[in-house]
């Protein structure tokens, strides 16, 4: 069974409840677009209050995938899963097959990997049931953190008219796979380090190992510093954080940082120099691609490194035709998509 009559389905090519005999709905793919390649996005699992809310995460995350793949210069459609559910308790190897059974019978268009609340593991399990599983062979984290990395270079480059990181202050909020690893980077490329992050364990670890000056997590955005790195959840840049923002810049890893595109318009007029999260942090689709094609770690390095290119040539269309970088983002993907090249 596909899904029509949904509000927002119209933009997407199909979505499809995975259901159980035993258990009934266990959740949704979305494919959004296959015009570029197959659709892959990984399978989020997560204890959503209603089916509703669980189908319109999945087609709006369907949605950001092929944008995310398309501004990355990636032969690949996108599509996204979510299953209902805590991934705490809920996980079980009869769950997995079954989700692996509805992902294997669509053949290849949609390709399922680990987001949040999934894991290698249970990805390992998905595989028992179908071949189309990417992100098998690692976490793709450390990726994530080169590609902002990459990002990050180049909008100090464009803000600040700085070659290099030495001696930029940079504020790091969240301290996870991706922010630890950015971090370190950072740390390696002699910037210094403001981190924030709920985990007091991770904030110590920051200190002790990068000399990082660790704050409280209401603190972070207001601290004076160049960059801004948001790397926890999505949704932190609203209009009040719009008028706090001290930092000119902001390039870091979390989905959906924008509470709306007018906040993207209020960091310009206010010269803050925002990177469109999803071309920032292509990093780790960029590997789950050259899994599944093959050409190694070089190839994917060298990819990942593009991704400063990418967000140049947002800037260079936001400049050109007088909007906001998120808008331009969002235009030069629905360009791509459109014919059908990335
Ligand atoms: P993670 O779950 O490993 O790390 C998130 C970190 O943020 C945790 O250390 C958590 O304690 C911290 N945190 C939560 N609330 C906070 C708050 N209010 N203030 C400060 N810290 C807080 O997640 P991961 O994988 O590092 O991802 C980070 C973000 O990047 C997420 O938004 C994710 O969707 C996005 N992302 C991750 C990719 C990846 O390759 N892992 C790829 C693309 C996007």
């Amino acid at each position: 069974m596909e899904y029509t009559g949904h509000p927002i389905v119209q933009a997407h090519e199909m979505v499809m409840p995975c259901e159980s005999p035993e258990t009934g709905i266990l959740g949704y793919i979305a494919i959004h677009s296959t015009r570029l390649g197959p659709a892959l996005g990984g399978c989020r699992m997560y204890p959503y209050e209603s089916r509703e809310r669980a189908l319109n995460d999945v087609l709006r995350l369907a949605k950001a995938m092929s944008y995310k793949a398309a501004c990355a210069g990636l032969a690949l459609g996108g599509g996204k899963a979510v299953i209902i559910g805590d991934p705490r308790r809920d996980k079980t190897p009869a769950l997995w097959e079954r989700f692996g059974r509805c992902v294997d019978a669509l053949n290849g268009r949609y390709i399922t990997a680990e987001d949040v609340g999934t894991t290698v593991a249970d990805m390992a399990e998905v595989a028992k049931a179908t071949k189309w599983v990417a992100g098998l062979t690692g976490d793709p984290s450390p990726y994530t953190a080169r590609g902002v990395l990459a990002g990050m270079r180049a909008c100090v480059a464009r803000r600040l008219g700085r070659g290099d990181l030495r001696g930029v202050r940079v504020a790091v909020q969240g301290l996870g796979k991706v922010g630890m690893a950015l971090a370190e980077l950072l740390h390696r490329e002699g910037a210094v380090l403001v981190v924030a992050d709920v985990d007091a364990e991770r904030r110590r670890r920051a200190e002790e190992r990068l000399g990082a000056r660790a704050v409280a997590p209401e603190e972070i955005m207001e601290q004076d510093v160049e960059v801004f790195a948001p790397c926890a959840m999505g949704g932190v840049l609203d209009e009040v954080a719009a008028e706090r923002l001290r930092a000119p810049v902001v390039a870091g890893a979390a989905n959906n940082q924008l509470s709306g595109p007018e906040v993207g318009w209020r960091l310009q007029e206010r010269g803050i120099l925002y990177a469109p999260d999803y071309v920032v942090n292509a990093g780790g689709l960029i590997f789950c691609y050259y899994e599944i094609k093959g050409g190694g770690e070089e190839a994917t390095l060298r990819h990942v490194e593009r991704i400063a290119e990418n967000l140049q040539q947002v800037f260079r269309r936001a400049e050109a035709e007088g909007i906001s970088t998120a808008e331009a983002a969002d235009r030069l993907a629905e360009a791509c998509i459109a014919r059908g090249a990335p």
